[in-house]
């Protein structure tokens, strides 16, 4: 059975499997087709062995959509940042708990800036590691790849932590969404939103095929159990 939550599902596309050469008219494409917000993936090729980009890129992200940017920093010591992704556009921002020694301060940052702040988390971090930390947070992340590339395969093994995340959430009644990022897309988006997510990030599942609007929609579709 389905619960209900697959019905306020969010697609969040990540910009890291778009065209480059095209951002701001692949931006406009998935914000004509339907998008709930733009996923920017900011790698710094130490926390994880990919580079990618940097404020600079959110900000021409802004100018090219009215959705809320959600900005997940895959950096060491994301609290030397957050200010200039702020400055840049960012409406969610979100670190990692294995990134930074002091994962309150950070998180307390953000929210200063006045930016909702996410806590993700990488496929071996126990959900253990949010529990304590949950009224500083708006949004978890919870894995569902080991994080530094678009296209890999979604884990199912991080369905159970999810589930037992979605559950922690509810019991102490907190208004945290619950994100899930890696491997998403029409055969993946049913599971994840039957276990509680909310916010659902796609890279290649959008970016990969011809028409954006057709392939937000089938994610939403599958989501909903439709
Ligand atoms: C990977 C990134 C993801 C990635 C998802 O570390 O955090 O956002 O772009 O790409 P897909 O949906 O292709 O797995
Ligand atoms: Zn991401």
């Amino acid at each position: 059975m389905l619960t209900d939550s697959g019905r306020h599902v969010q697609i969040a596309p990540s910009i890291l499997a778009a065209d480059f050469g095209h951002m701001a008219q692949e931006v406009e494409a998935v914000t004509l087709g339907g998008a709930d917000m733009i996923h920017v993936d900011i790698m710094d090729g130490q926390f994880v062995p990919n580079l990618t980009m940097g404020p600079d890129m959110v900000r021409s992200v802004r100018k090219a959509t009215q959705l809320p940017i959600d900005v997940h920093l895959m950096v060491r010591e994301p609290e030397r940042h957050l200010e200039k992704f702020a400055e840049a556009g960012a409406d969610l921002i979100t670190i990692h708990v294995e990134a930074t020694s002091n994962v309150q301060a950070a998180l307390h940052a953000i929210r200063k800036l006045g930016k909702r702040a996410g806590l993700a988390m990488n496929p071996h971090t126990s959900e253990a590691s949010v529990e304590n930390i949950l009224d500083e947070l708006d949004v978890i992340l919870v894995m569902t790849i080991n994080p530094g590339f678009s296209g890999q395969a979604f884990l199912p093994g991080m369905l159970p932590k999810l589930t037992r995340t979605h559950r922690l959430v509810a019991e102490a009644g907190h208004a945290i969404s619950i994100e899930v990022d890696g491997g998403i897309g029409p055969k993946t988006a049913s599971v994840v939103a039957q276990a509680g997510a909310e916010i659902l990030v796609a890279g290649t599942a959008v970016f990969a095929q011809p028409d954006r609007q057709r392939a937000i929609t089938a994610i939403r579709t599958a989501a909903r159990g439709q």
